[in-house]
């Protein structure tokens, strides 16, 4: 068993937080074990608290086309995690205490896949992994170097669904991505 196994036993497990009393089950992770780019979303909506899976709804069916569009699948070269693995009730956004008590799993996870770029998709993982203070309507697309890594903060696919003036932005910064993957002889 991997490492990335054994932590997705002991995150299974995990009650550390009181969102895991509202959730049907603990969503860790899906994808490549070793793979250079990783996703980061806010925390599991309603399908991905019945699946267990994250992105598996209708922001994971736009996520996914726009994976495909620059060569990324999840099954295959990706890592698709969240901030909170529990699903807070009624899909409101995760407090700052409950963030800070999940982020542990994100961080081990971080370390064993050892990403070389992690994209925060929304406001709550770019302020959470980026900076405080990051806005997506000015900072998306852009790429910071943080402990070795890049981090990019690009449209949650949930805002891309309500507001969807953004998608030509969302595809550029997806462009962006391939074109910096390329550069660094990862794609
Ligand atoms: N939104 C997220 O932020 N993460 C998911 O896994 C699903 C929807």
């Amino acid at each position: 068993m991997s490492n990335l196994e054994k932590l997705r036993k002991e995150c299974l497990e995990c009650s550390r937080c009181p969102l895991r009393d509202g959730a049907r089950q603990v969503v860790f992770g899906v994808g490549n074990e070793n793979a250079d780019i990783m996703f980061v979303g806010e925390g599991p909506g309603e399908q991905e608290d019945i699946q267990g899976e994250p992105f598996v709804g209708r922001s994971g069916q736009l996520l996914d086309k726009y994976l495909e569009l620059i060569d990324l699948d999840r099954n295959k070269n990706i890592y698709i995690a969240n901030i909170v693995k529990c699903r807070p009730e009624n899909n409101r956004d995760p407090k700052e205490e409950e963030q800070d008590i999940c982020i542990d799993w994100l961080r081990w996870q971080v370390r064993e896949i050892k990403p070389k770029i992690i994209v925060c998709l929304g406001r709550i993982a770019a302020q959470k992994l980026i900076s405080p203070d990051f806005r997506v309507t000015s900072q998306h697309g852009k790429f910071f170097e943080k402990g070795g890594m890049l981090f990019m903060g690009t449209f949650h696919p949930s805002a891309l669904l309500r507001y969807e003036a953004n998608k030509p932005l969302a595809l550029s910064d997806f462009q962006a991505l391939r074109e910096k993957a390329r550069e660094l002889g990862l794609l």
